[in-house]
């Protein structure tokens, strides 16, 4: 195993290039099973959840050809095996994309359910609800759904609450059924959008992506396209907090600020100078940090993907904040750890109490999930003494070259083999 080794106290300063964005190469590239052309990504990140899902497509007989850095053939001739097996969707829930697809180009599909996560419970009722409605028997058995259906139909569905993947997963699986299908209450997060793009460039005929009613009218088959993933909004605004939190000043170039609009908000309450322009964000500090009140909630509002970040950067604040966690139960795992390195946060329910302190210090603390890890990444930059980040393997699931990244920021962080785990 591996861990990062920071030593804190060093002000980020410069400009670092977005990656593209894991959250939407995940659906896209579940995607290419709809079409028995070739796909071709490029800006693919180089990432360990990118990694499981090319060895979840060769598993189901997909050719894959990374054909250059961050460029990625995907060519779905012929699709071999219906299985996503536990041991994929163990380590990464997104696996539950290629269910949609699956259904829609073979009628079947055998995805292991993805059970508990670190970050809550996590069920994917919504995704079911939605295929069943479209014709898709469903049965549970040792573990696995096992989704048969002899050709799907249009369908008129409202989703009980908003998911990211579920709407993907049902956008992808209308776009070869007969007839039309109304996805209502669906997600409106800017990686939806993108997929909706990218199957229209395809051929699919949807309308309304990035609204909360989206139309699919059926087509007889997709075709191949060449597509450069977006910029990941996640990696950026994580970035942009660890040049506030270090007192530094950080530029992002490539990223879409009006993706990040609640964070940057956010960041201006607290006292940081932000400016944006068309390919990039700047957020640098103007002294000290002001404590803001947070509530995460689905896309546009403030996303749960940069929860566990702000809290770091709260930790510093000059007095005292609530964070309000809306969209997952449990995605509190960061704060036992931020504790250990002398943060004042109290937990009840749904809400943290986050009082500022003057500083933090250096520790051993453990990754949980990928935005808890960075999380400790931050406070450890900010904090005084060295801060040993163990289990980054969490990270790697979601941000590429981050270390290197953050040196070149003028961050002394170090990735190191870890005896201790
Ligand atoms: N939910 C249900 N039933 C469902 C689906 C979701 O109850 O059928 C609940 C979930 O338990 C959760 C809420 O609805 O409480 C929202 O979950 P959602 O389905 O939107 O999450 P997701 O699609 O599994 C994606 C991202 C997450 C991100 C969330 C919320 C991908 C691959 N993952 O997950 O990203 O936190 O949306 O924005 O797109 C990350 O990158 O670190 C990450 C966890």
């Amino acid at each position: 195993m591996e861990k990062m080794v920071i030593k804190g106290g060093r002000s980020l300063r410069g400009t670092v290039e977005v990656s593209g964005a894991k959250n939407a190469a995940l659906p896209l590239m579940a995607a290419a099973i709809l079409t028995t052309d070739e796909m071709t990504y490029h800006r693919v990140p180089a990432l360990k959840d990118i990694k499981t899902t090319k060895q979840l497509l060769l598993q189901l007989g997909v050719q894959l050809d990374d054909f250059t850095s961050g460029a990625l053939r995907i060519k779905a001739r012929e699709i071999t095996d219906h299985t996503a097996p536990y041991e994929l969707v163990k380590t990464m829930r997104a696996s539950v994309l290629v269910l949609g697809p699956l259904m829609a180009r073979e009628g079947r599909a055998d995805v292991s359910l993805p059970g508990g996560c670190a970050i809550g419970a996590r069920p994917i009722d919504q995704h079911l609800k939605g295929l069943e409605a479209m014709g898709v028997r469903i049965e549970l058995e040792n573990g696995y759904i096992r989704a048969r259906s002899k050709g799907l139909h249009g369908v008129e569905f409202r989703f009980d609450l908003n998911t990211v993947t579920g709407t993907e997963n049902l956008l992808m699986a209308a776009t070869l059924a007969r007839g039309t299908t109304i996805l209502r209450n669906c997600a409106i997060e800017p990686e939806v959008s993108e997929l909706a793009h990218v199957l229209n460039r395809m051929g699919a005929k949807i309308d309304g992506a990035g609204t909360d009613i989206i139309t699919i009218e059926g087509v007889e088959k997709l075709n191949g396209i060449v597509h450069e993933i977006m910029p990941d909004r996640i990696e950026a605004g994580t970035f942009l907090i660890a040049g506030a939190i270090t007192g530094g000043d950080v530029t992002v170039q490539g990223c879409r600020a009006e993706h990040i609009y609640s964070l940057l908000k956010k960041l201006d309450e607290a006292g940081l100078k932000v400016e944006t322009e068309p390919d990039y964000v700047r957020v640098c500090s103007n002294g000290g940090i002001r404590s803001r009140d947070v509530e995460t909630n689905p896309y546009p509002g403030f996303a749960t993907d940069f929860q566990a970040q702000y809290m770091a950067l709260m930790c510093l604040g000059n007095s005292t904040c609530s964070i309000s966690e809306q969209v997952f139960e449990n995605r509190f795992m960061h704060v036992q750890e931020l504790v250990r390195m002398g943060a004042n946060i109290r937990i009840s329910g749904r809400f943290a109490k986050v009082r500022g302190v003057p500083k933090l210090s250096g520790a051993h603390v453990q990754a949980t999930d990928l935005r808890a890890s960075a999380s400790l990444i931050l406070a450890g930059l900010a904090a005084e003494g060295v801060t040993e980040v163990h289990r980054v393997y969490h990270l790697d699931r979601g941000y590429e070259r981050i270390e290197e990244k953050m040196s070149s920021l003028g961050a002394d962080i170090k990735r190191a083999k870890d005896d201790m785990v």
